[in-house]
């Protein structure tokens, strides 16, 4: 406490002690959507794309996205002031490391993640986010009145961006899941709910005996034909749509599930487990890839993808634990569990 007749700037409103820093912090936390919205208005508009050959002026990245200059410079800056983008004193912006993994098709892009996450409809299910911390049950639902598998199917603008947004993920992970498994001894390979095929796509590039087959959702895996084709592995591969909830094809010795079960609730994921372990042979091995919530306070994506995941499917990111307890009551052994320091796990099991 002061002595003086002003009280010092820590101390207002009968003497309580504000910490500036916290209160700094807070207000920074607090400033999440802006933010957001900033980087996914910019990702949708192009402006990264636009910068990819050196730094440009507010006023022509204006006209080439046809927007109102003068509000466009008020997003810039905030980019800027994030470390997204850099400014300089003539306002004319440029790519931070940051703002390049926003341009299109650059290793590890996550521009349609960012599209996505500042989209109206995945906006509307945070605006009822309270929803899903009531009853557990994705906010999605609530506001759109759909599951966001099923909104995709009818809104193919935001699926491509869904798909685009996963290869993007998966695809930057791939060498760090090739590197901690040893894939070679599968004779047929399956992924289940493989997307639009980027891991199969390597894994049969990087094994030129293996045979595989991708399964998803009949609209899903039609176009998943096109990353096959491209990675000249088409011939070997089999392209099966259906619903991993009733049946998974049989005829594969390893069969993946890559950032699948945490679309899920325990009990959805049991199902689709047991549709795995319907199809698999004795022999037969499973992969589950994904994100492992780690014990304590410690900040990781996981956890901020965990929330992500409630609200828009009512899934969940699972602890090694809970994964465990999920694969022994749907008929699993699990046989390795492998940190592939890129953040995912691989959980490999047998059935039991
Ligand atoms: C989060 S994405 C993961 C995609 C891919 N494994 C990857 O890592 O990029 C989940 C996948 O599950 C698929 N999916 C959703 N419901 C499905 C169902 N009932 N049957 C089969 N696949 C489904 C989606 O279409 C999507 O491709």
């Amino acid at each position: 406490m002061t002595t003086g007749s002003q009280p010092s700037p820590t101390q207002v409103q009968g003497l309580q002690h504000v910490d500036p820093q916290a209160t700094a912090r807070l207000r920074h936390l607090l400033f999440g959507a802006e933010i957001l919205q900033a980087i996914s208005v910019a990702a949708s508009l192009g402006v990264p794309d636009l910068l990819a050959d050196g730094p440009r002026s507010y006023t022509e990245l204006a006209e080439a996205t046809g927007t109102d200059a003068q509000t466009l410079l008020r997003v810039l800056r905030v980019l800027a002031a994030e470390g997204v983008l850099t400014q300089d004193e003539n306002d004319c912006f440029g790519l931070t490391p940051v703002g390049n993994l926003l341009r299109t098709g650059v290793t590890g892009s996550q521009r349609a993640s960012a599209i996505m996450k500042g989209s109206p409809y995945e906006w509307a299910a945070w605006g009822a986010f309270r929803r899903s911390v009531d009853d557990g049950g994705a906010a999605f639902r609530h506001a759109h009145g759909i599951g966001l598998f099923q909104y995709l199917d009818g809104h193919p603008d935001a699926a491509e961006v869904f798909n685009d947004m996963m290869t993007g993920i998966t695809g930057a992970k791939c060498g760090a899941i090739l590197g901690s498994y040893d894939f070679s001894w599968a004779g047929t390979y399956a992924d289940v709910g493989g997307g639009h095929g980027i891991l199969m796509a390597r894994v049969l590039a990087a094994h030129p005996g293996m045979k595989g087959i991708l399964f998803d959702l009949p609209s899903v895996a039609d176009a998943a034909r096109e990353q096959l084709d491209g990675a000249g592995v088409s011939d070997r591969c089999r392209v099966v749509g259906g619903s991993f909830l009733e049946t998974v094809p049989p005829g594969a010795d390893l069969y993946s599930l890559v950032s699948v079960l945490l679309n899920w609730t325990d009990q959805d994921a049991q199902r689709i487990l047991r549709a795995c372990h319907a199809a698999m042979r004795g022999n037969g091995r499973l992969l589950v890839v994904d994100w492992l919530v780690p014990p304590g306070g410690e900040p990781h994506p996981s956890k901020y993808v965990d929330l992500q995941m409630l609200a828009l499917f009512g899934g969940r990111q699972r602890t090694e634990q809970e994964h465990r307890v999920l694969l022994t009551e749907s008929g699993f052994e699990v046989t390795r569990v492998t940190d592939t320091r890129s953040g995912f796990s691989l959980i490999e099991a047998v059935p039991r």
